[in-house]
């Protein structure tokens, strides 16, 4: 797509044909309204970073995000002299109509200006100048012969969504703390804002919670991946400490992204029947056996009985004294709800409750998640099965299974995130499967990612507003490694982050992947694998 702009009195092509001194312009996600100029800013040992206050926190990541490669440290000074060549940046309450996340960046000869209402806004602004940059600037190490230009130009800038998220999956292979940070370095240069972390499921329990120490102790370190493999694979197993945490999730807010902790209930809960199998259906059969053969007897559920509400709340507490995040995750999905039909605990439990059916215990379960994180201003977020049966109040639905259930909540006056499998599940073969590592099946290539709109027409006008985002799934049963999990993410996440962030109209396939030619040199410059383009 070509957009025509007068610059200096000079009519400009934007996009990806346009050209000069300075170098092209290829920023992914796509900025929502960009005018070129001639000319560029060279970045040198005598630049300054002029900021204050809470723009000289963001100024600090800036000189922090330029110093490797560039060999010297640009050290943010509070004002500059007339006449220096500087990068400004600022907060100015004048931009709030570009919302919390929004920027302006302004670069001419003499002077660059990241100008944002909020810090989150400069923190845009700052990926955005690394992407004008030479892909050399995102190189761990020093490069000499690079000139650090930068092209003019005006961009205003600011997200159409404010769910621009990621899920990863520890708990099927435990993915090591350092590996998460360095994946959130890689989100944040795509101004990515949330990742989901889905720390419990039938394979392994993923953080320590003081109340129940068994939950780490035995469920953190099943083997279950020896199943599948010849006892070579890479360990599944392990856990993050409360203090991993804490690091982590403040790691992720200084990139101005949020953890969002995922504790699955009431299926998908096998690691914790593993270490208390009490919370099962028949638990004294259950504590007779073997630890690690709880969970195939029960396939992962929990009897929701009032013990066991009081048992995730109690988890609940400690995850929300270590996660900040409003949305908290519980799952609900694929439960396997038959087994509580065929269980005369259970039958007794319905009919006490004058509950219809399974769905019922099952939104009874839900409802009593929903009002504890409600009352400690939290907010519910579900897989979209929470809707069987009557959705919670205050819940909010990842919609999954396609993209009814996201309708449906929205509708009915509920927030959603949209992460169906057909645009969103990085888990699927993304090219034909004799050429590609084992997946779980499926396809999605990264044009049908590109081709997603999250706001289905079937969503009222008024009730748009209720779709935060959209999210791409990195489920683990098959990925196992970094670099598995980079081939997987990218460039597929490249095309999820334009979607939740770039404005509808501009939305243009071939010269998304234009820009994506010069952005995979900057996932190569990274050190970050990616699956090449056909
Ligand atoms: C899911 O993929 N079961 C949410």
């Amino acid at each position: 797509m070509l957009r025509f702009v007068m610059v200096f009195g000079v009519v400009l092509a934007l996009g990806l044909s346009s050209r000069a001194s300075g170098g092209d312009i290829n920023v992914i996600p796509q900025p929502v309204a960009v005018e070129r100029a001639d000319g560029a800013f060279r970045v040198t040992p005598s630049t300054r970073i002029v900021a204050q206050g809470a723009a000289a926190v963001e100024a600090k990541k800036l000189a922090a995000a330029l110093a490797p490669a560039m060999g010297f440290v640009l050290e943010p000074t509070a004002s500059s002299k007339p006449g220096e060549r500087a990068i400004e940046m600022r907060l100015d309450d004048s931009l709030s109509t570009l919302g919390a996340e929004g920027y302006e960046l302004r670069v001419t000869p003499e002077r660059i200006a990241i100008v944002a209402a909020q810090p989150a806004g400069l923190f845009y602004g700052i990926q955005t100048l690394r992407q004008l940059l030479p892909a050399a600037v995102l190189r761990p190490t020093r490069v000499d012969d690079v000139a650090w230009d930068v092209p003019c130009v005006k961009i205003t800038d600011h997200p159409r969504f404010g769910w621009r998220g990621l899920l990863i999956d520890p708990a099927r292979h435990f993915i090591a703390k350092d590996d998460v940070l360095r994946f959130l370095d890689v989100m944040a240069l795509h101004k990515f804002n949330r990742l989901q972390i889905h720390l419990t499921d039938n394979e392994g329990w993923r953080i320590e919670i003081k109340k129940y120490p068994q939950l780490t102790e035995l469920g953190s370190q099943m083997d279950w991946n020896l199943r599948h493999r010849d006892g070579t694979g890479p360990r599944c197993f392990g856990f993050y400490t409360q203090d991993d945490i804490r690091q982590i999730v403040q790691y992720a807010a200084d990139r101005h992204i949020t953890i969002v902790p995922e504790i699955e209930m009431p299926f998908h809960a096998g690691a914790e029947i593993v270490a208390y199998p009490e919370l099962g259906i028949a638990p004294d059969r259950l504590a007779s056996l073997e630890p690690q053969k709880r969970w195939r007897e029960t396939s992962g559920l929990v009897a929701p009985r009032p013990q066991t509400v009081i048992f995730f709340q109690d988890v609940l507490t400690e995850v929300m004294e270590l996660f900040p995040s409003r949305h908290i995750h519980i799952g609900g999905d694929e439960a396997n709800i038959e087994l509580w039909t065929n269980d005369p605990e259970m039958q007794a439990q319905m009919k006490r409750l004058q509950l219809k059916d399974a769905h019922g215990l099952h939104s009874w379960f839900i409802a009593h998640m929903d009002a504890f994180l409600s009352s400690h201003g939290r907010r519910l977020v579900g897989w979209d099965e929470i809707l069987q049966g009557g959705l919670a109040p205050g819940a909010t639905v990842m919609s999954w299974r396609g993209e009814q259930g996201g309708i449906a909540a929205a509708n009915a006056g509920h927030d959603v995130v949209m992460a169906p499998t057909s645009h969103t599940y990085f888990d699927y073969y993304q090219g034909p499967a004799a050429s590609e590592p084992l997946a779980i099946g499926g396809n999605l290539p990264l044009a049908q990612v590109y081709s997603y709109d999250p706001v289905p027409e079937a969503i009222a006008p008024d009730r748009v507003r209720h779709v935060l985002g959209v999210q791409g799934q990195l489920w683990g049963e098959f990925i196992a490694t970094p670099a598995h999990r980079y081939y997987m993410a990218y460039p597929r996440a490249a095309a999820l982050a334009e979607i939740g962030w770039s404005a509808k109209e501009t939305k243009d396939y071939e010269q998304f992947v234009s820009r994506l030619r010069h952005h995979l040199e900057r996932l190569r410059v990274l050190g970050v694998t990616f699956r090449p383009l056909d």
